[in-house]
This record gives C-alpha cells, sequence and structure tokens, in this order.
C-alpha cells in the first residue's frame, strides 16, 4: 500500500471503466496517482489526462506514472470541459472520479485537515488560492456559520457551535485546529462518540466550504457526462451523503428522459436521456479490502454509460 493513499476498490473502477487501448481516459483525482497507475499497468496504450488541484498530488504522481504516457494536470475538475478543450480534447472515453481528500493531506498536519493534530486552521486542497477555514471561523457571520455546518456537516448542533465561535472569537482570533475542536467540545463534551462525530461532522463542513466541493463536483459531472462519447463510461467514489446525493440525483437526472412536471401532458422540455446506470444501487469495497484499509469502508462507488445515438 502506498504511504501517500492506498487507492479504493481499484479492481471494481477497472471493471466499470472497461479500457480500451488507444481510447481517451481522465482520472479527475489523482492524489497519490494509484488508480491513473492501475488504468496504465492494465491497459498502457490508453491515452490519459489525470486532474489534480493540490500541486503535492501531482508531484508524487509524476514520479508514480514515469515511464507511462499521461498528462498531468494541476486544476480543479471543475475546470474539465476547459483544460481538455485547452488540448484539443473533444471527447472522452471514461472518467473516474475518487473524490474528497488524500490519506496524505490527512496526515499532513499543517494542512489543517484533522481536528486531533494542532495546525493553522487551513484545509484548501489548492493552497495557492481560495479562503482557508480560518478566514471562515473569524469573519463569517453567525448564520452563515450555522448554515454551513448544518448544510455540510448535517450537525444537530449547529447553532449552538456557531454561537460558541462567536463568543471566542469577540475574545480572541481562532487561528488553530484544536482551539476549534476545544469550542466544538465546549458545547458537546469531551471524549463520547458523538462529541467525536461532531468534530468530524464540522471539520467536514468547513473543508467542503473552503474548496466549494459540492459546487464543483455537480458542475464536473454534467460536464463530464456531456464529453463522454457514446459507450464512454463514468464511475464516481463518493465517501459522504452529500457527495452521493449529488452523484445519485445527477445520474438520475442524466438517465431520464422527460423532466416535465406530471401535470404536463405533452412534453415541451425535449429532455433526453443520455446515460444507461450500470450501477443501479451503490457499489461497496468488500470486508477483505475494508479490514485492510478503513478508508474504504464509507466509499459508494456509481456507474453510467452514455447512450448511443441521438440524445
Ligand atoms: C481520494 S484522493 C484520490 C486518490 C487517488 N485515486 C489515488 O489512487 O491515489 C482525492 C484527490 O482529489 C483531489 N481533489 C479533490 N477535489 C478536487 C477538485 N475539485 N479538483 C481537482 N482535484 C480534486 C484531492 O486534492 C486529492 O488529491
Amino acid at each position: 500500500m502506498s504511504e501517500f493513499h492506498s487507492p479504493v476498490m481499484i479492481g471494481k473502477c477497472l471493471n466499470y471503466l472497461n479500457l480500451q487501448a488507444g481510447k481517451v481516459y481522465v482520472d479527475a483525482t489523482l492524489g497519490g496517482g494509484g488508480h491513473s497507475l492501475a488504468m496504465l499497468q492494465q491497459e498502457p496504450e490508453i491515452k490519459l489526462f489525470a486532474f489534480d488541484q493540490d500541486v503535492e498530488a501531482i508531484n508524487e504522481a509524476h514520479h508514480v506514472l514515469s515511464g507511462y504516457n499521461a498528462t498531468l494536470i494541476q486544476a480543479n475538475f471543475r475546470d474539465l470541459r476547459t483544460q481538455l478543450a485547452f488540448r484539443k480534447v473533444k471527447g472522452i472515453d471514461g472518467i473516474l472520479f475518487d473524490l474528497g481528500v488524500s490519506s496524505h493531506q490527512l496526515d499532513e498536519t499543517e494542512r489543517g485537515f484533522s481536528f486531533d493534530r494542532d495546525a493553522k486552521l487551513d484545509m484548501r486542497m489548492n493552497r495557492e488560492s481560495g479562503i482557508t477555514a480560518e478566514t471562515i471561523i473569524n469573519e463569517y457571520s453567525f448564520e452563515e456559520l450555522k448554515r454551513i455546518f448544518k448544510e455540510y456537516g448535517e450537525e444537530q448542533a449547529s447553532g449552538r457551535i456557531a454561537r460558541a465561535v462567536e463568543r471566542e472569537r469577540e475574545k480572541h482570533h481562532i487561528s488553530s485546529t484544536l482551539e476549534l475542536a476545544k469550542i466544538i467540545e465546549s458545547v458537546v463534551g469531551v471524549g463520547s462518540k458523538e462529541s467525536l462525530k461532531t468534530k468530524v461532522r464540522i471539520f467536514q463542513a468547513l473543508r467542503i466550504c473552503v474548496n466549494d466541493e459540492l459546487a464543483a463536483l455537480s458542475s464536473a459531472l454534467n460536464d463530464a457526462i456531456n464529453l463522454l462519447n457514446p459507450g464512454g463510461r463514468i464511475v464516481v467514489m463518493s465517501y459522504h451523503s452529500l457527495e452521493d446525493r449529488i452523484v445519485k440525483n445527477t445520474f438520475k437526472d442524466a438517465e431520464t428522459d422527460c423532466i416535465c412536471p406530471p401535470a404536463i401532458i405533452t412534453c415541451i422540455c425535449s429532455h433526453r436521456s443520455k446515460i444507461k446506470m450500470l450501477t443501479r444501487k451503490p457499489i461497496t469495497a468488500d470486508p477483505a479490502e475494508i479490514s485492510q484499509n478503513v478508508r474504504s469502508r464509507s466509499a459508494k462507488l456509481r456507474a453510467a454509460e452514455k447512450k448511443w445515438g441521438k440524445q
């Protein structure tokens, strides 16, 4: 297993991608390059474009994939369409999204993703741009904080935690992960399972907000479906319910023919089904993999194939 990141459900991803020599594939979330390497090892004659917004992932993957034919692109996958157009790629035959953060990002204390390691509240996947969690925590209004905790963390105690943040920052600037963890504990207590889960949810909410993860995902999935050539495959692995809901609903919309409200008798929307689902229910990792790689426990894989003919 790579120390940078252990790739999840490699065999299943490869099966659904159905790689073919000479065709064009995209790894939208390169990370440590584990999935990209597996793709290139299985079919070295593919043309692979791999994205990551984190320069450290790109640097790591340069080593891992040296000797293979891959184009590494440091960019947000929300810019998939323009980045590929810039490289004269008009259509793709498969794309993989392995969402979230890599183990390397979580383990690197100074990135500020973990609540049990003292670091600056940063949480940006791309450290060259965007606002940090520190800015959000210190400058956003009570109402905004409450919304972020509720919407992106699905946290019951959102209001009370937002209020506690507000009280604390009146006394001093909040700059570290441990300071924020203590504020959360001041509301939900220390040491219980529920307190731990609350910290996970609040840190997840901030990470999603800092990186605008849900909007980027939604727009990239639609672009990816449109870019797929007939018979091309899209495979997405998500790690929490907010992401999975977006994947499920985007696939459902793309699979549906007419989306007119039921009261309309003759279709006026001209919406046509673009994909066929390959997974009715999300695919999960086998117990053997889960016992080896705890991160795989929450993974949900959904896959679809672009339809042939007029859409
Ligand atoms: C779970 S890791 C991928 C691991 C990879 N499949 C492997 O085998 O090593 C997710 C990666 O996607 C990147 N990422 C997340 N959201 C992104 C986005 N919107 N655009 C580009 N990269 C993104 C993260 O920086 C991280 O490196």
